[in-house]
């Protein structure tokens, strides 16, 4: 049985395919040094979680995209900015919203066939310049409710696979459009031991306690260290996964364990991929969708 017909695609591939065509080429990550408006605490902190001895590391960080700098365009210098953009200027926009993210109807003909597109809209994709690998992460955003389109605010493992081992990891809140009642997680860790990316084995849908839509602002929030995860919504934790809940044939797929993880926001177009589409209820439908489809993330905060 072939991966394609697994539960979806994994936000990585659609990265690489992504850089693939060539929007810009993988830039290391840079120690942070923003602007007043992008409040990075010092590394000291008397807030750390995990107590002075803990070699793990997070810088408690608070954005809410007023200012331009925020996010470095991918051609651009990131150092200064906390964000940098893997997709074009013309994808995102800073607004009196906060940050936008657009995924606009695809140039030329699109053609729909085996529950596929065979052109795709061209969409954003944001990474934190900096990394952690621990702490709590939460995302205070929207998505426009799309059949096809999927919003994902994850972690993603920043280093570089050059030592032979695969470093896919990530954790993920995405809103997808097979519905907007529901919220869904997942985590990916595939590894040498055991390098299926298990699409569909850790994915959950979460409600929400209260307005139960993602067109409207939420906090989602992913807290960390190296032997649990809790998502939550709105303040409220909805799903803890343990390491020891990991384990596949013995091969545990926890990730960020060993890895620093970045931020990566995004919207995309999942009507590329057969699994993809289907866990996204796509391929979109142009002639219906509105020819500029928006992800809005009104801050970004990290909690140590
Ligand atoms: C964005 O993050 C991914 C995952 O860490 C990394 O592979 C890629 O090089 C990063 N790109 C930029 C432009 O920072
Ligand atoms: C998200 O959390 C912040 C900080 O607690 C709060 O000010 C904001 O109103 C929350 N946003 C939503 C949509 O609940």
């Amino acid at each position: 049985m072939s991966k394609l017909s697994y539960n979806h695609y994994s936000f990585f591939l659609y990265l690489f395919t992504l850089l693939s065509f060539g929007f810009c080429s993988p830039r290391p990550a840079t120690s942070p040094r923003y602007t007043a408006e992008h409040t990075v605490h010092s590394l000291n902190s008397a807030h750390s979680l995990h107590g002075r001895d803990n070699p793990r590391h997070c810088q408690p960080f608070h954005t809410s995209f007023s200012d331009p700098s925020a996010v470095a365009e991918s051609n651009a210098d990131p150092s200064n900015s906390p964000f940098v953009a893997l997709s074009p200027p013309e994808t995102y926009a800073i607004t009196e919203n906060g940050l936008e993210m657009y995924l606009r109807r695809p140039k030329g003909e699109v053609h729909s066939a085996n529950g596929m597109n065979d052109n795709l809209g061209e969409a954003a994709t944001i990474n934190s310049t900096f990394s952690m690998n621990s702490g709590k992460v939460t995302y205070e955003v929207s998505c426009d409710f799309v059949p096809g389109v999927v919003c994902a605010f994850i972690l993603i493992d920043s280093v570089e696979a050059s030592d032979g081992e695969m470093h896919l990891d990530e954790i993920d809140v995405e809103l997808v459009g097979s519905g907007s009642a529901r919220w869904q997680t997942n985590i990916f860790k595939p590894s040498n031991a055991d390098p299926d990316p298990h699409y569909g084995h850790y994915d959950t849908k979460e409600q929400y306690p209260q307005n139960p839509s993602y067109t409207s602002l939420h906090n989602y929030s992913i807290s960390w260290d190296s032997d649990k995860i809790v998502w939550g919504v709105d303040g409220q934790d909805t799903r803890t996964m343990r390491k020891e809940d990991t384990y596949i044939n013995g091969v545990p797929h926890f990730p960020g364990e060993t890895d620093s993880l970045r931020l990566q926001l995004g919207i995309w177009d999942g009507s590329g991929a057969e699994g993809t589409s289907s866990w996204a209820d796509g391929p979109v439908n142009w002639d219906n969708a509105p020819q500029k489809i928006v992800a809005t993330v009104r801050s970004v905060s990290v909690e140590c």
